[in-house]
């Protein structure tokens, strides 16, 4: 008698008028199993497997004589069905049938004509290995999901952290954090412009707001001295892009690898000019040009220690002007282009009043 479970088992019978697969329902049915689905047409046989995804299948001989090989390579090209098990209804004591049947890759035969008792328990044996193998098969499904919900997870807390340590930097010498919301943003918007991928895209949002990541390691009284740095006091500012590579060195995400990539280069200039390293035009990596225009622009237009917001107009004109010496100008190009929905996005997040 076959269990609760296997009672829900969706069998097939598959053969000819030749076959009394009539019969064979009747005996399955009789000690409890889920009518059988009988089907005498070969064309029909596909669609049924797609629809019913069968936990067996009885196919007589003479079936996988005509088609059965094709037959049977295409219901285990079907994705996202667990293949089950092939029986084939052979004659008895012929030796041909049952190598062919071996051949096919069936896994048991049943001779015609069918002794009941037999039948019942070559069915069960079968039902019985294949619904414990599709009960492992989901769960391993379902684990595989419960990994990629952990990962999910984990991606979402790295992210978070992530934006923390870019607002630490920030706060020193820019209480609000808003930089670095309009800067990433700005730098997002260029780099879809210039034809990156969304994917691409969203990491530089992420990635960008750690730029000034190494100005954890520039001592206060330089970081927020009022007015202009003295050599010496400069060259230590400088070394804010190497500290920040520092940081976040040894990465295994792509996101810090961007990050750190844009923390040593953005203020590298496209003619040269720029630390740590001097590189020019395409040595720069690509996100850091952006990350540049992005990152000048918006300190030029907020307040800091040091000076006091310039007028758009100015900003703009500075950038315009340092297109070609500071800036890549293809990057310049599209900040222009971007520039209305650039202001919107910055009038939108601006510093609140002091005092209000
Ligand atoms: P930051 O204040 O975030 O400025 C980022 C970049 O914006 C600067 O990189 C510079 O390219 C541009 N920028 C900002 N303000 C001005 C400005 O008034 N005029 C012009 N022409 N460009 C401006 P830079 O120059 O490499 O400076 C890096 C960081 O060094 C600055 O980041 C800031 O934290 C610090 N720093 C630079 N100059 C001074 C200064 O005179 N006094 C103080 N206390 N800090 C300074
Ligand atoms: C800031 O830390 O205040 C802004 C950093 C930058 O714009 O370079
Ligand atoms: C890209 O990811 O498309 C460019 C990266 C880079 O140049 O920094
Ligand atoms: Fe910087
Ligand atoms: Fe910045």
């Amino acid at each position: 008698m076959p269990t609760q479970q296997l009672e829900k088992a969706r069998i097939f019978l598959v053969g000819d008028a030749s076959t009394d697969l009539p019969l064979l329902a009747r005996i399955l049915e009789g000690v409890g199993y889920t009518p059988p689905i009988i089907i005498t047409d070969p064309l029909e046989i596909i669609n049924h497997y797609r629809e019913f995804a069968p936990d067996l299948i009885l196919m007589d001989i003479s079936f996988l004589y005509i088609d059965g090989f094709n037959v049977l390579a295409e219901l285990r090209a079907v994705e996202g069905i667990t293949y089950p098990p092939v029986m084939a209804l052979t004659r008895q004591n012929c030796q041909e049938d049952r190598l062919m049947a071996l051949a096919e890759g069936v896994r048991d035969f049943i001779n015609k004509p069918f002794d009941r008792v037999e039948l019942l328990m070559r069915v069960m044996n079968q039902l019985e290995v294949h619904m414990a193998h599709r009960m492992v098969q989901n769960h391993k499904m379902e684990l595989e999901r419960l990994v990629q919900e952990r990962t999910n997870a984990l991606n979402q807390s790295r992210l978070e952290i992530v934006r923390r340590l870019g607002r630490a930097a920030e706060y020193r010498d820019n209480e609000t954090g808003l930089h670095i919301i309009r800067m990433s943003k700005y730098a997002a918007l260029m780099a879809r412009s210039l034809g990156w991928s969304d994917t691409e895209c969203e990491l530089l949002l992420h990635a960008s707001p750690m730029h000034d990541i190494g100005k954890i390691g520039i001592p206060d009284a330089i970081l927020l001295k009022p007015g202009k740095l003295d050599p010496t006091e400069w060259e230590i500012m400088q070394r804010h892009p190497l500290i920040g590579a520092e940081i976040l060195e040894d990465g295994d995400s792509d996101l810090l690898h961007m990050a750190r990539l844009i923390a040593l280069s953005h203020h590298e200039k496209w003619d040269g000019s720029g630390y740590p390293y001097g590189l020019a035009g395409p040595q720069i990596p690509q996100a850091s040009r952006i990350v540049a225009v992005a990152d000048v622009f918006d300190a030029l237009t907020s307040t800091r220690p040091y000076k006091k917001a310039w007028p758009i107009e100015d900003a703009v004109a500075l950038l315009q002007d340092q297109s070609g010496s500071h800036f890549d100008p293809e990057v310049v190009e599209h900040f222009m282009r971007l520039l209305p929905e650039i202001l919107v996005f910055r009038s939108q997040n601006l510093e609140p009043e002091i005092g209000s």
